[in-house]
């Protein structure tokens, strides 16, 4: 029989008790997160989103709240009525907030029972955590662990400090609708089937790029927005298909005056953590950043930065560096401190991690007691020598090195420099390092249909010194291909290794964005059929304007020191963009498909 809550109203949460409430008669209410039986005592440890109390009943002073507590197990929800009483000595509990008093319980109400949980909610640490697909088929329960309490609370606090920081700046909160066209963002679009307009589409949007632009237009000169955003791509631990941006746009601005609003922003949000980042962040262009470490989002919390080792190799008559000279690639290394005693089957392991990344070998050089190397015999002892010295390894590090085009030594060796740092546990937690990425390339080459696509979003504008070279790339088709040189105003906001925000100043001039979606392959007909409405407004005075969108996600993933973005959103998408709650996707009534004129292919 379950009790009725009535008219009882709780006096105190269960994070809230202390030693000076001694004395006082309180109500708590919460979910039973351990119960134990000693004869005549009953103790409860009640929860709710504020902490936990422990509460004590006695089958002498409270025979019938004793009975009942008998019969409750994990998870049910009850009210206890008491007074809150000094532990005895020795029983004090200095990991609970309220572990100096417990709660002596009078009366006992359970509002309701609960089935057995499928996984143990309470489990010390997160590595005894049941399955993740387990946790997020039952996401309320998952929700009820304090750590996903924090994070949902934290987040929370989060949109709370981004709405002070842009309200107190003169920024005015515009929606912009869901249903819509499609924004292109480098994704594919989630589409919703039109009724009314039998074989019409909306898209969501990928972000709300044009909208925001389109508010300048309109003369707002400072629009921000808490954002859903919805990409169909293919995930990764910091990506969901559907996720929340701070997207911020400004008018008559230039490239430092939007920075200066995303570190203000960043940097206010981070005093929630109680970290103070630099007033003025760190820049580095695009260039520098892949260079020193082959990303273009470096973790600065640690070195190990790339080396060349090109200078030294070249005229090497070994054939697959010869060979990759001549095909105008290079030559990189980074050095391990510490690791001249790596195995022949960690070198292995770490040989296949740079495959991944389309490298075809890692060739080493580890400096123990003796110089050994898989490019001794093929360079000699003082070659060896030299290189190691190049790198600026020194005794007792391994050197490991890839040679292959450009963009391949960049990305295998940035994302080597990162797995090093990760397993010999190089990264300071505590620190908190950003930076200021700048002078994104503008176009990245498509090197399957050899065409260019837009490395941020079309709208992007170049870099003034690099205009004429953009006109000239579009205009002259022998000189395509340098479109690979052209530099956007675009930035990214980095923290710790994250991307968290990114943004640019626009094209605003009709004719550049004209130009822009003729170099990216669009006839002026397709580029009028999918944004005539766009290229129309840009005809009717817009202001240069700029701004940015930090992934709210991201930010959050930073603020609570997780490396799971599901860990900061309360009803995520698994990796492979399922919800296990709601089970969804899932298939819809064929009625409902006829109404929309859509009949489903089967056999696909
Ligand atoms: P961009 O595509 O760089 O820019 O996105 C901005 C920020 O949004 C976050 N983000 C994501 N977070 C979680 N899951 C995803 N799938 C995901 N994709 C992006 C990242 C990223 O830095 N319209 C432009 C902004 C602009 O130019 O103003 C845009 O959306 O933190």
């Amino acid at each position: 029989m379950l009790d009725v809550l009535g008219n009882l109203e709780r006096t105190h949460s269960c994070g809230e008790l202390r030693e000076q409430n001694v004395g006082e008669r309180v109500v708590l209410m919460g979910w039973v997160a351990k119960k134990r039986d000693f004869g005549v005592f009953t103790f409860i440890d009640l929860r709710d989103r504020e902490g936990i109390t422990q509460v004590v009943v006695s089958s002498e002073t409270a025979a019938e709240a004793h009975a009942k507590a008998k019969s409750i197990r994990g998870e049910f929800v009850i009210a206890v009525k008491g007074a809150v009483v000094s532990r005895a000595e020795g029983t004090h509990n200095s990991k609970l907030a309220t572990g100096d008093i417990e709660v002596k319980v009078e009366e006992l109400l359970i509002l309701n029972d609960a089935a057995v949980p499928p996984f143990q909610l309470e489990v010390a640490g997160s590595e005894n955590l049941a399955a993740e697909d387990t946790r997020l088929k039952y996401r309320y329960l998952d929700l009820r662990r304090p750590q996903l309490q924090h994070n949902i609370r934290m987040r929370a606090k989060a949109v709370k400090a981004i709405r002070e920081y842009f309200d107190g700046r003169g920024f005015i909160e515009i929606e912009t609708p869901i249903l819509l066209k499609s924004t292109p963002e480098g994704a594919r679009d989630f589409i919703v089937p039109s009724r009314i307009h039998t074989g019409k589409f909306f898209a969501l949007p990928q972000s709300p790029q044009i909208l925001k632009q389109i508010t300048m237009i309109a003369g707002f000169d400072k629009y921000y927005q808490i954002a859903r955003c919805f990409r169909d791509e293919d995930l990764r631990a910091d990506r969901q298909p559907e996720f929340t941006q701070l997207d911020m746009e400004m008018s008559f601005v230039n490239r430092e005056q939007v920075y200066r609003e995303m570190e203000g922003m960043f940097n206010h949000v981070l005093k929630l953590i109680d970290v103070d980042l630099p007033a003025e962040w760190p820049r580095m262009t695009y260039a520098e950043a892949m260079r020193r470490y082959g990303s273009d989002k470096p973790d600065l919390r640690f070195g190990m930065e790339l080396n060349d080792l090109s200078a030294v190799l070249k005229g090497t008559d070994f054939a697959p560096f010869a060979d990759n000279f001549e095909k105008g690639g290079e030559i990189k290394c980074i050095v391990a401190k510490g690791k001249a005693d790596y195995s022949r089957k960690q070198l292995d392991e770490l040989q296949e991690f740079v495959k991944r990344y389309g490298a075809g070998a890692m060739a080493w050089i580890k400096i123990g007691d003796e110089l050994t190397s898989s490019l001794l015999k093929v360079l000699g002892e003082a070659k060896i020598t030299e290189l190691a010295a190049v790198a600026g390894a020194e005794k007792g590090d391994a050197v490991l090195i890839v040679a292959g085009k450009k963009s391949v030594v960049a990305a295998s060796l940035g994302a080597l420099r990162n797995e090093i740092a990760r397993r010999e546990n190089l990264i300071d937690r505590s620190k908190y390092e950003c930076l200021i990425v700048t002078e994104f390339p503008m176009f990245e080459h498509d090197d399957e249909t050899d065409t260019y696509i837009a490395a941020h979003h079309p709208f992007t504008s170049p870099m003034d010194e690099d205009l004429e070279m953009f006109k000239t790339a579009v205009n002259d088709s022998s000189q395509h291909h340098l479109l690979g040189n052209v530099r956007a105003k675009a930035y990214d906001a980095v923290i710790n290794g994250y991307e968290c925000a990114g943004g640019s100043i626009r094209i605003h001039q009709k004719d550049v964005q004209a130009l822009n979606f003729k170099a990216l392959g669009m006839s002026p007909e397709s580029a009028r059929s999918q944004f005539g409405f766009f290229l129309d407004a840009l005809e009717y005075g817009t202001p240069p304007h700029g701004g940015f969108a930090a992934g709210i996600e991201r930010t959050c993933m930073i603020l609570v020191g997780t490396e799971n973005i599901r860990d900061v959103m309360a009803f995520p998408k698994t990796a492979s963009a399922q919800d296990l709650m709601m089970d969804s996707p899932g298939v819809v009534d064929p009625s409902q498909l006829d109404e929309l004129g859509i009949s489903v292919n089967e056999e696909d």
